[in-house]
Parts: C-alpha cells; structure tokens; sequence
C-alpha cells in the first residue's frame, strides 16, 4: 500500500533500531510508521524535521508516543483500534483458564517428570462458572472479555470506568468502585491504556484487597502493574496466580523474581498475534500514513490532549 504512494525507507532486522538508528532513520521523513517499542518523542520529530506530517502507531495502544508533543506541532498520530479487540479478548480468556488452572506448573511437570501418577490433589485450581469477573477499564476490549466470560462461564461482571460507557443490551455489568472490585473479584482482567494516571494502579494496597483465591490477568500494559509487589504477592500467595502478556521491561530479564514464580504465567505479548489482526492493523497503519502525507484527515486518528493555550 505504501510503496505505490512513498519511498519507503525500512528498518530491518528483528530487533527494534537503536535510539541512534531511529534518529537517523528518521531524518528527512514525512510520516513515521512505528511499533509500540520504539519511544516517538520531540527529539525524534526533531531528528526527522520540519517535513514531518504524522505519525502512524502500529497498535492501538499510543503511550510510546508523545502526543502532547505531536499535537503541539500539529502532527496527527494514529493508531488501529477495534481490529485486535476480538484477538486480545480471547488471550486474556486463554490467561483467566491457564492461571486459574494452573497449567504453567502442571506444563512443567510434564516436561521435567514431576508428574508420577493422577493425583486426587495435584495441581488444583479455582472455578470460574458462577464466580466474580472484575474488569479494569471497560473499553473495546474490556467489554469483549466480559461478554465471553458472561455468556460462557456465566460470571457476574464488576467494572471500573473514568467515564460511564455505553454497553451493548447484552452484557449485564456493574459500575464499582475500584476496591470494591478488587474485594468482590475472583478474577481481575486489566483493559486500561497506559498513561500517567494509571502508572502502578494495580500496586501493594490493590493487590492486598484481592482475594487470597484471585486471580490477576494483565492484557494492557505492564507498567500499570507495580511488579516488585505482584512478585511479592504471588510469591506470599496473597493471590493465587497471574496471568500476564505484558510486563515491563519487554521482554522481561530471565533473572526476574516474576519468572521463577510457577504461579505467575507469561506471554510475550501476543494479544493481537492473529493473521486477521495483524494483517487488519498494518492495512490501518497505512492508512493513516497515506492519509497523513496527502494532507488528509487520518481515518484512524488519537484524539489529541487538550493543550492549554500558551500565552
Ligand atoms: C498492543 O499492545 C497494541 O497496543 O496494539
């Protein structure tokens, strides 16, 4: 799509560019198309110069990018909401089963011989049919998880929300104070956008409000997790298990507390690793670059933080 209308120039390679490979990269360009691991910040609009006429995220999630910065250069940013809701909902349901049924010990015991015989008392979990979903941040995402958990395992879903969402008539949902959620939860899913405000929502005086049953799903990101205290918490059962397909840094040091843990469960963060999806964002990521450089309003766009008007 893009190299019909642009001279392209690429990053190659599987790992993202150095800080400096980005800077240079970048020079000269009219629209940067970036991955959620590559920092996009005034020295990178700097770096790439007064051409610069958007910037196009490839995820939906945009804390990677400084859009106050963009916005003051009116720069538009976009990003590719709805295409992953349904891919990133059914890894978080992979997460809620594998956690609460413990499949990473049980996983290894199969590898390593650990498992000798059935055992009336091996490697139990927590139910779920019946029981209390949780959900942080009722968006997109949040709503598809509820939905499947609703109309599968028929939980009773509890949500926290800044603002009060439109839910589709199907899914019956309760509007909760955060500790009420984390108090009333059998599982807690994770479906807030990372941003200052949500840095460490989920830290030691959340998670010591959970259940000692409960378990965690993070789908988002995974600074909004303090991790020294999920570690703690796993590690003191204080809850029962966690399921994560982000942390922080990507991709987490071998040597952290969180992956010797057996009851703390992680993925490389496959939310949205689907053929449908991914092919769905890079058609929207495109988008937006051509609508950018064609001095277009962006299909796709991140609605810019109001800045206040400098005197
Ligand atoms: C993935 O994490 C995304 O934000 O698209």
């Amino acid at each position: 799509m893009l190299r019909t209308s642009a001279v392209l120039r690429l990053h190659a390679g599987a790992l993202p560019p150095t800080r400096e490979e980005l800077l240079s990269g970048v020079a000269g360009c009219s629209g940067i198309l970036s991955l959620l691991s590559d920092r996009i910040d005034a020295e990178v609009m700097d770096a790439a110069g007064d051409d610069l006429r958007v910037i196009s995220n490839f995820a939906v999630g945009f804390n990677n990018i400084d859009l106050t910065e963009a916005e003051r250069r009116c720069i538009p940013v976009g990003n590719t909401p709805d295409v992953l809701t349904e891919a990133t909902a059914d890894i978080a349901v992979g997460l809620i089963l594998a956690a609460a049924r413990q499949f990473r010990p049980a996983m290894q015991a199969v590898r390593d011989g650990g498992w000798r015989t059935w055992e009336p008392l091996g490697w139990i979990g927590q139910d779920l049919v019946g029981k209390t979903l949780g959900i942080i941040g009722m968006g997109r995402i949040g709503q598809a998880v509820a939905g499947r958990m609703q109309a599968g395992w028929r939980m009773r879903v509890l949500y926290t929300a800044r603002r009060q969402p439109e839910l589709p008539p199907h899914l019956a949902a309760q509007r909760v104070a955060l500790e009420e959620l984390l108090a009333q939860s059998d599982v807690v899913s994770i479906h807030v956008p990372l941003s200052e405000a949500t840095r460490h929502f989920i830290s030691r005086p959340q998670l010591r409000l959970m259940k000692p049953t409960a378990v965690l799903v993070n789908t988002a990101r995974g600074e909004v997790i303090d991790q020294e205290a999920l570690a703690d918490a796993l590690q003191s059962e204080r809850i029962f298990a966690a399921g994560l397909d982000v942390c922080t840094p990507e991709p987490l040091p071998l040597d952290h507390p969180l992956q010797s843990l057996t009851n703390c469960l992680l993925l490389p963060h496959i939310g949205s690793a689907t053929t449908q999806a991914r092919a769905a964002m890079a058609t929207r990521a495109a988008e937006n670059i051509l609508a950018g450089l064609a001095g277009r309003p962006l299909p796709y766009r991140v609605a810019p933080p109001t800045i206040a008007p400098q005197r």
